[in-house]
């Protein structure tokens, strides 16, 4: 990471940042044409570098840009400025420094005096702007210097309706779909900023720990609205790791007295409860908290209502950051990997396959092997390698252990994938999505057990309806919630979408020919929603769109038993 930025390749770096979610990456400089992607550390390490030298200011309405501006340009330069709408109306703007001294240097000016003695002023990157008491300045250059890049006007769904009805073809509906909803880039730093808060806010409490987003927000397959899951953990990446763990009982004499837990419940639920009282003490814009302690990883749930979105916070869950990592790898080596799983998972949405509550049925997760496991297929020519063959191609450099020793240990950097080893398949977006769907029609789910590490199916070693191997721990079954009915509502409305999709040959276009035909939800009134619902000026308004069934109702249950499968 150091090396790219000496020699200013950040700057391209930066480029492909804008569309890091919506293509494949390719990373090529005049000087090396060999280098074609970008490792998924060099994202995080610049995207963790953008949070650390941004706010996230309320303001009153847009109007306050120009005046915001100008007060932050007397303390420090400006990189960017995001403007964004929560889901209660109100105003933020998200500023990037030029550095994180210019940062320091506008905190120096911040005053945290409050008026209600109740409330103790807390220092984290989340901020308002006093409206002006005296005879307001003048800030009439900055609009010239920069402009305000809105974020709430990123989607407008009747826009998208449109778009996706006139369409040419299915696949230019299914890449369509896709680079509107995808998640954004200010979507993307909003995530970063709700990480960085809690580094800020904890670190007075843990040494050296680090708040990392995985999960969607992170691994490509993240849409506008998506929740953020965080994970805290020990700030030591792992060569550090290895020095820490060899060196420091030989070279440092002068070791920390370490705080053990007492009491009946386990260190890591003891430290929870204390990370859901600090969210509800301490941070500022986090709601709603909600402690779910009695699973294998225990979780803190709340409502970032200042970002305006939902979290699951855990700790030293890091085999998480890893599958996330290998998932965005498999979503960047071929750019049909992301916009197909994002039909897919539209579809699942629509009919109620998949529920952001856990419970019976599928999530997103195993959804998403899913469709790699599809991808990885023979019969048209692989697009996508097994994970074993990535494992197979990793160096020293690619060793990486998780809690509990898991090897989560598979090639990183891309570049070194040999060209001839996949994708020799030119389906376009439509043959692939008709072909997912008639994969898994004909699918022996009775006997056989999905694993991309393999990339063909495998005898299932139990009897449990549906078996998806958990590609870094194999012995686990990250599907073994989904009930005999959901899995057989999986195979009977796979069948439905490869029906419809064929009937759309013909060329006919109806209301709601290809695509709008899969992803439009029915509700529990028997009402079809079609994409034009919401408030469109609001940043997130399109995840209304893959909103939660009224049908099912959100169960603790649940959330308990997707947390045990980890
Ligand atoms: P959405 O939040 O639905 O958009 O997708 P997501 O990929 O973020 O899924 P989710 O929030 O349910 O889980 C977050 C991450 O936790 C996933 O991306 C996986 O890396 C991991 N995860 C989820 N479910 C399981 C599971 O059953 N087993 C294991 N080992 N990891 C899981
Ligand atoms: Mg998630």
């Amino acid at each position: 990471m150091s090396v790219l930025l000496q020699t200013g390749k950040v700057y391209l770096l930066r480029k492909q940042f804008n569309n890091i979610f919506s293509k494949c990456i390719f990373y090529r400089k005049k000087s090396d044409v060999s280098r074609k992607f970008v490792t998924f550390d060099e994202i995080v390490a610049l995207r963790r570098a953008e949070a650390r030298r941004s706010l996230v200011v309320q303001v009153n309405s847009e109007s306050s840009f120009n005046e915001l501006h100008g007060y932050c340009s007397k303390y420090a330069s400006i990189n960017d400025i995001h403007h964004y709408r929560n889901s209660g109306g109100e105003h933020f703007m998200l500023i990037e420094f030029n550095s994180e001294e210019n940062l320091k240097d506008v905190l120096k000016s911040c005053s945290s005096h409050q008026k209600d003695v109740d409330v103790m002023g807390v220092q984290s990157p989340f901020l308002w702007f006093r409206a002006s008491s005296g005879v307001r300045e003048k800030y009439e250059q900055s609009i010239k210097q920069l402009a305000v890049k809105d974020g709430s006007k990123s989607v407008n769904e009747e826009v998208l309706y449109e778009e996706l009805l006139n369409c040419d073809s299915v696949s230019d509906q299914i890449q369509m779909l896709y680079d509107r909803t995808v998640l954004n880039d200010i979507g993307v730093r909003l995530r970063y900023m709700v990480a960085r808060q809690l580094e800020v806010v904890f670190s007075s409490l843990y040494a050296n720990i680090r708040v990392q987003p995985f999960g969607s927000s992170v691994n490509g397959f993240g849409r506008m609205g998506c929740d953020l899951d965080l994970v805290l953990s020990n700030n030591l990446d792992e060569h550090n790791l290895i020095s820490f763990v060899t060196q420091s009982s030989q070279k440092h004499r002068l070791v920390y007295q370490e705080k053990k837990s007492e009491g009946a419940r386990s260190p890591s639920q003891r430290h929870m409860e204390l990370l859901g009282a600090l969210l509800e003490l301490r941070v500022p814009g986090a709601g709603r908290v909600q402690r779910i302690l009695n699973a294998r990883v225990p979780i803190v749930k709340y409502s970032h209502e200042l970002a305006d979105v939902d979290c699951d916070l855990c700790c030293n869950n890091t085999s998480g950051v890893y599958m996330s990592e290998l998932l965005w790898a498999l979503g960047a080596l071929d750019a049909r990997v992301r916009p197909l799983t994002g039909a897919v998972r539209s579809w699942a949405r629509a009919v109620a396959l998949t529920n952001a509550h856990p419970g019976r049925w599928l999530t997103n997760f195993p959804l998403t092997l899913l469709v790699l496991f599809f991808l990885q297929q023979k019969q048209s020519g692989p697009i996508l390698p097994s994970l074993n063959y990535l494992i197979s191609l990793a160096g020293k450099e690619d060793i990486r252990v998780a809690e509990e020793n898991l090897n989560c240990t598979f090639l990183r950097d891309l570049n070194k994938l040999p060209t001839d080893s996949y994708s020799q398949n030119d389906d376009d977006l439509q043959t692939l999505l008709f072909k997912f769907f008639e994969f898994y029609s004909q699918f022996e789910f009775q006997d056989k057990a999905i694993s991309i590490n393999e990339g063909r199916a495998i005898r299932k070693p139990n009897s449990l309806p549906l078996y998806v191997v958990n590609p870094l721990e194999q012995s686990l079954n990250v599907s073994r919630n989904v009930s005999y009915e959901e899995c057989e509502r999986l195979r009977l409305e796979v069948r439905n979408a490869a029906w419809h999709l064929e009937s759309c040959l013909d060329g006919h276009k109806s209301d709601d020919w290809g695509i709008l035909g899969l992803v439009e939800q029915k509700s529990s009134r028997g009402l079809k929603k079609l994409l034009r619902v919401g408030n469109s000026h609001r940043l997130v308004s399109v995840k209304d769109l893959f909103k939660d069934n009224d049908d099912v109702e959100p169960s603790t249950e649940g959330i308990r038993s997707k947390m045990e499968k980890f």
